[in-house]
């Protein structure tokens, strides 16, 4: 199963793929979490140990290899190199594992603007339909926003985007956008999971704000997460209440 979770900046989309990749992987199957943010953060939601956190270097920085493997020295526009790098070997060589959970961190391509090409995003890419298309595993992608890291390639691969949304406008705008750039790559399987609920306004306003996309969880405002974060913990560990929202959102999309 391969789920991508995607939404506004701030809504809760690395706290919702912690809580999924521990669920799965609770259920004693292989995970593999992967963090698309340029600002990686899922490592510590999921409360991977700081020391082995700090050996994990995210594959954008791996300037050598990127050159080897595209034939172009990172940060150099335009050129030659090739847009389909050898990738197979980088999810198992450059991740860490914790508690039955591989993280792969992306990294930021510094150079910027979406749809930028150069190595470090043929490489981004490659790797990323390489996970899609062949990893035989639990994949949860924390994407941090849209869906400018799929295309038409892998949205068939991709078993459920969630699209999580805070009881507010904006997100819920964010939220009409990412369903109209599924929509362009014929990526259907989308859900709404609505994060930060404090009651049933929250979720009225959340369905009447809804561009049309199920709404299949939410999970309520807690004070827990801060807690988890300041404490180093995973969420995961302290909230039986989000444990069962998470396990029953895995049940439905499976
Ligand atoms: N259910 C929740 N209750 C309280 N705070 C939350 C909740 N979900 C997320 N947060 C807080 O909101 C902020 C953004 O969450 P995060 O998961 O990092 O969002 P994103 O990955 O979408 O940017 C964090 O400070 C986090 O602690
Ligand atoms: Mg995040």
């Amino acid at each position: 199963m391969k789920v991508a979770v995607t939404g506004k900046g701030g809504v809760g989309k690395t706290t919702l793929a912690s809580m999924l990749a521990y669920g799965a992987a609770e259920s004693g199957k292989s995970v593999l979490a992967i963090d698309a943010d340029p600002a990686p953060c899922l490592g510590a939601a999921l409360a991977f140990p700081p020391g082995k956190l700090s050996s994990l270097t995210p594959i954008a920085e791996l300037d050598q290899l990127i050159e080897e493997r595209t034939g172009a020295k990172p940060g150099t526009p335009g050129g030659f190199f090739k847009i389909n790098p050898r990738v197979d070997d980088l999810p198992d060589r450059f991740s860490i594992t914790h508690r039955g959970i591989r993280l792969l961190e992306m990294g930021a391509v510094k150079m910027g603007g979406s749809g930028c090409i150069c190595p470090e995003s043929a490489i981004l890419r490659a790797l990323l339909t390489h996970i899609l298309l062949y990893r035989d595993e639990i994949v949860i992608l924390d994407l941090y926003a849209g869906v400018e890291h799929l295309g038409r390639a892998t949205a068939d691969a991709v078993d459920a985007m969630l699209v999580v949304v805070e009881p507010t406008r904006r997100s819920l705008t964010t939220a009409a956008q990412i369903r109209q750039l599924a929509e362009d790559i014929h990526l259907t399987r989308l859900f709404l999971v609505g994060n930060k609920v404090t009651g049933q306004d929250d979720v009225d306003f959340i369905e009447q704000h809804n561009p049309g996309i199920p709404l299949i969880g939410t999970m309520p405002l807690s004070t827990l997460v801060q807690q988890a974060d300041r404490q180093g913990q995973a969420l995961y560990d302290l909230a039986p209440d989000l444990r069962e929202t998470a396990a029953q959102i895995l049940a439905d999309i499976a």
